[in-house]
């Protein structure tokens, strides 16, 4: 236990001689924040990591190979000591206190005359803990994380200094699970004051969200004259003229069959700030849920994603079967369960095996998610008798049967 709780302060080190002794995994943690912070920072050690060497090597730093020597801290505004040696580790703090330079030491905090706090950024703000009376970096360490990830998820607002990014911002809002959205998508929902969400996504978000935010539903947004596609783009347009910050929350990744774009294009001519974040498709990501891969070493160089939402034989189709049915890889099929029997029939006309293991992967990634396993011959009627409905994801390859079913 310390007397007095240590004085926070954030030094400003750019071109400051810090000198660092000791090359071990203390100096290897702490290095890249001080060189970071522009400090010009010698590091006195006969050894060191080979991350440190690196460190050394591109210039970051200046690395003296050898022992600690009286006068190394004369013109030094902060010193690290870090050594194994817990004598040489007083002896050198002991010289810091005779040149009064504030020093850290690694063996020793009560010993110490500074203290490095648990830190963490997140969209310019610096979060620095200490624990206040023994040092405690495990504790501080834990409240820096839920304090920075608060901040980056946006779960951390304070209300009054709420930063708003104006316009829209097109949020892919992944397969559905909340936690496979971006950290970046998370914050702008908590910033946002109008959020207009499909039926796919993280729905549960929702729900997260204060009550002043206004939460549209896009499928049900009346569109008289309009379609539903321009009523959902004038909804945005609207909102984001009236000065609001408008979310719109997609399914998956805005451009994978999102119709990201047509929105961007459409607030682009109304003269509208765009922002797009990315996000994790259920291409990928639901088929990973249920335990597939969608490539394999030695199985499958190659994934394709296809819209199925028109049959083979539409004349509105821009899908070359022909050619995916000579493929070796993986197909993933998008909005396929309607068409599944008609799309399974010509892959077979045109040469793919009806022994070809499918799968079919429905609400992926939620409570609900369910898999059903077929091959291409049998699809068609599996799907029937199972009852699958949308949304699913459908997966034709021979990774569906790598990894035997848990
Ligand atoms: C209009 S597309 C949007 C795709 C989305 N942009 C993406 O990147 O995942 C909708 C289709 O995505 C698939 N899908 C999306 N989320 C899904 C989920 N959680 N489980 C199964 N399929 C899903 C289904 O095939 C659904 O019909």
């Amino acid at each position: 236990m310390v007397e007095h709780p240590a004085y926070p302060v954030g030094l400003r080190l750019t071109g400051r001689r810090v000198v660092v002794v000791g090359g071990g995994q203390v100096a290897q943690r702490r290095l890249p924040a001080l060189v970071a912070a522009g400090a010009d920072v010698t590091l006195v050690s006969p050894s060191a990591t080979p991350s440190v060497e690196a460190m050394a090597d591109a210039g970051e730093i200046r690395w003296e190979r050898r022992r600690f020597a009286d006068g190394d801290l004369a013109d030094a505004w902060y010193a690290l000591v870090a050594t194994a040696d817990a004598e040489a580790n007083a002896r050198i703090s002991a010289e810091a206190e005779r040149f009064r330079v504030w020093c850290v030491r690694s063996d020793d905090a009560t010993a110490a005359t500074a203290w490095t706090p648990a830190t963490g950024r997140s969209e310019g703000v610096t979060v620095a803990v200490l624990t206040t009376d023994t040092p405690d970096p495990r504790r501080s360490a834990a409240i820096r994380d839920a304090v920075v990830e608060g901040l980056r998820d946006g779960t951390l607002v304070a209300p009054q200094q709420r930063t708003r990014t104006p316009g829209v911002a097109l949020v892919g809002g992944g397969p559905g699970d909340p936690d496979l959205i971006t950290v970046r998508g998370r914050r702008l929902l908590a910033e946002a004051d109008v959020v207009i969400a499909d039926r796919l996504g993280p729905r549960d978000l929702l729900d997260e969200l204060p009550p002043h935010v206004e939460v549209i539903d896009a499928a049900k947004i009346p569109y008289g004259r309009f379609m539903a596609q321009e009523a959902i783009n004038n909804a945005l347009i609207e909102h984001a003229k009236a000065g609001k910050a408008v979310v719109r929350l997609k399914g998956g990744d805005p451009y994978v069959f999102g119709r990201g774009m047509e929105e961007l294009q459409a607030l682009a001519e109304a003269g509208i700030a765009c922002t797009v974040v990315p996000g994790i498709s259920s291409s990928i990501s639901v088929p990973g849920a249920a335990g597939i891969p969608v490539t394999h070493r030695g199985v499958a160089h190659e994934f394709t994603v296809v819209s199925g939402h028109v049959a083979p034989d539409d004349e509105r189709s821009l899908v070359d079967w022909k050619s995916l049915a000579q493929l070796r890889g993986t197909l993933v099929i998008l909005m396929g369960v309607d068409k599944i029997g008609a799309i399974a029939r010509a892959l077979v006309a045109h040469g793919k095996n009806p022994t070809t293991p499918v799968a079919l992967v429905q609400e992926g990634t939620t409570a609900s998610q369910r898999r059903v396993d077929a091959t291409l011959g049998t699809v068609g009627e599996v799907v029937r008798t199972e009852a699958v409905k949308p949304p699913a994801v459908i997966v034709i390859g021979d990774v569906v049967t790598v990894n035997p079913r848990p």
